[in-house]
């Protein structure tokens, strides 16, 4: 166990996926969870505020502050998301209405707080569009350098064909996360901040991150209550996203490559690239576009560095980990 811990900010819309995340982050021994700050995305953000307090309650931790963001993206109407989470946003797990609330801040001043607290000091696991982050830039840009990572869910980047294959906006260009809010994108990416976006082509790219037999059977002989629910998320990302007839499986929380990257860095192979956010069009809005041409390049788009692949063994690893092995349990 580290002496001092990783200071985090979670800033989610759970979300199956997102839900693994908190409890990751709950229990890894070396994560000083600040915050939680719930976006829209998967849901509305006073839904995916609701699914935070149910898994912190859930995991008895009821003292970790969760902050209710905007009901909408920045200038847009929220969307219809096309990926399902089921009914309640976890998968169908429907756990009881939550007794605890939501704290009287905006997320945007939570992050700018802690930020300026502990400068250089908190990273920003993000996993759900950027509106709350977007509003902290804008509110007090001067956190830009201080905000020590961020790592995003964001975008598809054409590394490999998963980044179109398993496209998760609405429609054939975008990644969800950028789709909803693509302002907020924009505004984060051409910040300058730390950040390192996964896109899809890597963080649902099934040859990388679907967790193999083994990875399962560790994951149930840890045997806590976050095991077993990642476990039960797991099984419902199958069920709802592998075709049979294609012989496509995926089983992946996609959002926990985020977190397992935050919780070991060394996974990713990274490349840092010009990238726009398109604004635009209904066909291309949120796709995230790389300029990689050798001649004629665009220097004048902004450099974010963005996950080129995903070291499948140590993934795996670190999701056991993180989920009760670091703790010491087994
Ligand atoms: C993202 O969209 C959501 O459905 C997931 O939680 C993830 O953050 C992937 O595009
Ligand atoms: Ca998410």
């Amino acid at each position: 166990m580290m002496e001092n811990k990783r200071k985090l900010i979670l800033d989610c819309d759970p979300g199956t996926d997102d839900s693994v995340c908190i409890m990751m982050a709950l229990t890894h021994p070396d994560v000083e969870l600040l915050a939680i700050t719930a976006e829209s995305g998967n849901l509305p953000s006073d839904k995916t505020a609701a699914n935070a307090l149910r898994i912190l309650e859930h995991l008895g931790r009821t003292d970790i502050p969760v902050a209710q963001g905007m009901l909408h993206p920045l200038v847009r109407e929220y969307p219809k998301d096309p990926y399902c989470h089921g009914e309640d946003g976890l998968g169908n797990h429907f756990f009881p209405e939550p007794v605890t609330k939501v704290i009287d801040r905006f997320p945007a001043n939570v992050i700018i707080d802690e930020v300026m607290k502990y400068p250089g000091e908190v990273s920003l696991v993000c996993t759900a569009p950027l509106t709350n982050v977007a509003m902290a830039i804008m509110m007090k840009p001067e956190i830009v350098p201080l905000i020590k990572e961020i790592y995003h869910i964001g975008g598809s980047y054409g590394f490999t064909d998963y980044a179109f294959t398993n496209a998760t906006g609405d429609n054939p260009m975008s990644e969800w996360n950028v789709y909803v809010d693509p302002e907020a994108a924009k505004i984060v990416y051409e910040s300058g901040v730390n950040i390192t976006t996964i896109g899809l082509d890597v963080a649902f790219n099934p040859e990388a991150v679907n967790l193999s037999d083994e990875t399962l059977e560790q994951i149930r002989r840890i045997g806590n209550p976050q095991a077993k629910y990642a476990l039960e998320i797991i099984d419902y990302i199958d069920k709802n996203n592998s075709i049979e007839e294609q012989g496509i499986y995926i089983n992946g929380p996609i959002d926990t490559t985020a977190m397992c990257s935050f919780l070991c860095p060394d996974m990713l192979t990274t490349k840092e690239i010009k990238v726009a956010v398109d604004t635009g069009s209904r066909l291309t809005r949120g796709m995230t576009i790389w300029d990689r041409r050798d001649h004629f390049r665009w220097e004048n788009l902004h450099t974010i560095r963005s996950a080129v692949s995903i070291d499948s063994d140590m993934y795996q690893k670190v999701f056991v980990e993180a989920l009760g092995n670091a703790a010491g349990e087994s």
